[in-house]
């Protein structure tokens, strides 16, 4: 993987070091923590300004009045992208190059110098409640989608934080919970898109995650901080905290964590200062970290540009452009595109009040919101409108149906739009299920009785399961498609953009398909991942197991052929070229896929990896060469027993594909690698079988050592881990909890969107809080002394 950006924070080292030497111990660990919730300190007397931070990622969530990290008060107008889930299956990098630098444009117009993303976690499970954040169940379609958006980001002279590092893929628990994961999947699945984008786009900041990782928190990792991403990986920015992430600030410094975020009170730089001065902490140490400091406040104030204006129409284009090139088209029936002269039945909640964001911390606020009603009113559509359901109540409505009911009669088509509301998918706590609201599929089903021509618009933040699927003529996904997803939709239904997006997830059948399934959200302690590396694709092609809808998958309004793959070594590499021909009678994209697997490997792989992808655009009739270059890291594992990559020697198949599932060409080469090492595997990970159930036993190999206690001993005392659900039985903890409550009820008063389902995602979110979380809660006012007098009181009251 070669380094591309070279734009890195070395530049500003030599300036920084002549900063740092004038600075005194205080001022040094005070520049480690915000001044706030969303900017820095600075050191105003040697003139090092602070800089302001903000969410991020699909759009700003500049908060200029009163601050959170869980999107409920307001922040200035910005452009709503279509969120990561939706923007992978565009597998376009050069168009996420372009909304990297449309993102960064808004940075610059609100003196914005860290924009918090791009979320790299990968979709371990579909139940995670902020898959909608992420790319991709497969790590090097996440990789290239997210380098492709830092470099666009930081080409305007933004800094990125990329987040949440790492093995953070699910919301249960996650600011106490630790993720168990074997060596090799840690290094093949979970950090394999941060490694790709550390060296492609090296991001100004890295984000640690709230987790541990077996058995230490990100925040104070130094295997993870300093081993493998500055050592191995050579990343040279700054690592800060997620909000409230901090367990043990001295022994952070000492694993490499730079920033503290938010602001915590003065409890954490004392801890600093006063470890330096008794001589636990290596003033050397923290110097190094100070430095990475000065230097990303150097880079912040080089790229400010205060008075740039960005031009809010462009990017609203640029959001529908985006949208159009995500939206996957699931199932056509000789029903798309349509005709515009037909009188349509418009159905479902959805269509006036669209789900196209998620809710938590990168909830933004949108420029210029539209609505479907609205898109086809503007291009005189003749059409009627009927709400079907209402987003406050999941059971169906007698009367909402019967009038849906009676306007789909009338229509030649109907379009339906359902999915998932707000309060079923949100950051802050995970999905029980993978089911849609009675409320929607009644609607649907009752619709499509009356009318077999069914369209279904499906918003959504992550894969859904549907039984109703036959009750569709077709299915177009939107995930969330941002402010302009509606026009972008309409562009498809109606034949002006033909689709082209592609799953950048697998759709199983039923959930218990998915193979976290039995280790998914694990004991209130641990996370187990026995399926390994087996996450997604790499699983159900090998336990062939059916899928709804496979990874890679979607249609088109045309067709295409593949031919003439070969494969020839060009001294590092190995370059794939086939030609691809637009068979059909419409000009459209095709997203070639290139997969590799191995004949005969000594140690237990997937059937297949992606590794290479290309957008090809053709028109009716046309031909083009597609070159894909595949480097070494292509055909390698990571040897758990050399800590290295390794090639083995031996004969590699490549496909060229139009999804994990449908294979057009293969052609085979032969690698001069390693000679297969001899290793202990268990056999269940050699042949798999389904439903995956894999033994504590088989999984301990892996991990290669016993594995820690998955659940608290009942009895034993609560700590600053215990999450505020676990106390919630005390009297003290529901007395808290109540505080709590109004707290955020004051503050959710001013919210627009405030309704039902925003209180009980709050309640949810709240549930999943450690005690330690109080400090950030209170915004620095309760101290780490107040905090473990509650502790104590709590731990009283329940001995
Ligand atoms: C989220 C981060 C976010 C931060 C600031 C945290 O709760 O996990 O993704 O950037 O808040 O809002």
């Amino acid at each position: 993987m070669e380094r591309t950006n070279k734009q890195t924070m070395k530049r500003y080292e030599e300036e920084a070091k002549k900063l740092l030497k004038e600075m005194t111990l205080e001022e040094k660990a005070g520049l480690l923590s915000g001044s706030n919730f969303w900017e820095t300190k600075g050191v105003e007397r040697l003139g090092v300004e602070k800089a302001m931070v903000t969410d991020g990622p699909h759009g700003l969530r500049k908060q200029a009045g009163s601050s959170d990290h869980l999107g409920i008060n307001k922040s200035v107008p910005a452009t709503c992208f279509p969120t990561a889930a939706t923007t992978a299956c565009s597998f376009d990098t050069e168009l996420l190059e372009r909304m990297g630098e449309a993102l960064g444009e808004e940075c610059l117009q609100e003196n914005v110098s860290v924009l918090l993303g791009p979320g790299v976690n990968i979709k371990r499970s579909p139940l995670c409640g902020r898959n909608f954040e992420y790319f991709s169940e497969d790590p090097y379609l996440t990789g290239e989608m997210a380098s492709a958006l830092i470099n666009g980001i930081q080409s305007k002279g933004v800094g990125t934080s990329m987040k949440h590092f790492a093995a953070n893929n699910q919301e249960a628990r996650r600011m106490v919970i630790s993720s168990v994961i074997d060596e090799r999947a840690l290094r093949e699945i979970y950090l394999a898109g941060f490694e790709t984008a550390v060296k492609k786009s090296s991001p100004w900041t890295l984000m640690c995650s709230y987790n541990q990782i077996n058995g230490e928190f990100s925040s104070q990792n130094k295997k993870l901080l300093t081993g493998i991403l500055r050592e191995e990986w050579g990343f040279e920015g700054a690592v800060m905290t997620d909000w409230g992430a901090v367990v043990d600030r001295v022994k952070g410094v000492e694993a490499g964590l730079d920033l503290e975020m938010p602001y915590s009170g003065p409890d954490n730089d004392q801890a600093i200062v006063t470890a330096v001065q008794n001589g636990n902490l290596d003033e050397a140490v923290l110097d190094t970290a100070v430095l990475r400091m000065i230097c990303l406040l150097l880079a912040a104030k080089d790229g400010k540009k205060p008075d740039f204006r960005y031009d809010a129409k462009e990017h609203h284009k640029l959001a529908k452009e985006v949208a159009a090139a995500s939206c996957v088209l699931l199932k056509n029936n000789d029903m798309l595109p349509l005709e515009k002269n037909k009188k349509l039945a418009v159905l479902g909640e959805f269509a006036k009040n669209p789900r196209y964001q998620g809710a938590g911390s990168s909830r933004i606020n949108p420029l210029q919101l539209e609505n479907l009603c609205d898109v086809l009113k503007e291009r005189n559509i003749d059409f009627t409108y009927a709400p079907g359901y209402s987003l406050e109540n999941d059971n169906a409505e007698e009367e909402k149906i019967k009038e849906a009911i009676s306007v789909a009669k009338e229509a030649d088509a109907v379009i339906v739009c359902i999915g998932l509301p707000d309060s079923y998918e949100s950051e802050g706590f995970d999905r029980d299920h993978m089911h849609l609201p009675e409320s929607h599929i009644a609607l649907l089903k009752e619709a499509a009785a009356v009318n077999s021509n069914t369209i279904v618009l499906l918003f959504c933040g992550s894969a859904v399961e549907m039984p109703w699927l036959s009750d569709a003529k077709a299915l177009l996904l939107l995930y969330l498609g941002g402010e302009a997803g509606a026009s972008a939709a309409a562009d498809i239904l109606f034949g002006d953009v033909n689709p082209c997006g592609r799953l950048a997830e697998s759709f199983p059948c039923k959930l218990e398909d998915n193979p976290s399934f039995a280790n998914f959200p694990g004991g209130d302690l641990t996370v187990e991942y026995r399926e390994s590396i087996y996450v997604g694709y790499r699983y159900y092609d090998k336990a062939e197991v059916d899928v709804l809808f496979p990874f890679g998958y979607g249609l088109s309004y045309t067709t295409f052929a593949y031919d003439k793959l070969t494969l020839t070594k060009e001294g590092e590499y190995v370059k794939a070229s086939l030609c691809v021909k637009n068979t059909g009678s419409v000009a459209g994209a095709e997203i070639v896929q290139v997969y590799v697997s191995q004949k005969n490997s000594s140690v237990f792989k997937p059937v297949r990896e992606l590794k290479g992808f290309a957008k090809v655009h053709l028109n009716p009739g046309e031909e083009k060469a597609v070159e894909i270059l595949l480097d070494k890291r292509a055909f390698a594992y990571y040897a758990t027993e050399k800590s290295d990559w390794v090639v083995e020697k031996g004969e590699y198949t490549v496909a060229a594909a139009a999804s994990s599932r449908d294979i057009r060409l293969t052609a085979d080469i032969t690698l001069e690698g390693c000679e297969s090492g001899s290793v202990v595997q268990p056999m269940s990970y050699c042949s798999l079988k389904a439903p995956l159930s894999i033994e504590a036993k088989d999984f301990e190999i892996l991990y290669g050592r016993e594995l820690p206690a998955a659940t608290r001993v009942s009895g034993e005392p609560f700590t600053i881990n215990s999450t505020l659900g676990e106390i919630a039985k005390t009297q003290v903890g529901s007395a808290l909890i109540m505080q709590m409550k109004q707290q955020m009820a004051s503050m959710t008063g001013g919210v627009e969107n405030s309704d039902d389902g925003m209180e009980r995602m709050f309640e949810r979110m709240m549930g999943e809080m450690p005690i330690r979380s109080l400090s950030m809660f209170s915004q620095g006012t309760m101290g780490s002394a107040q905090i473990q007098g509650i502790l104590d009181s709590i731990n009283q009251e329940s001995c």
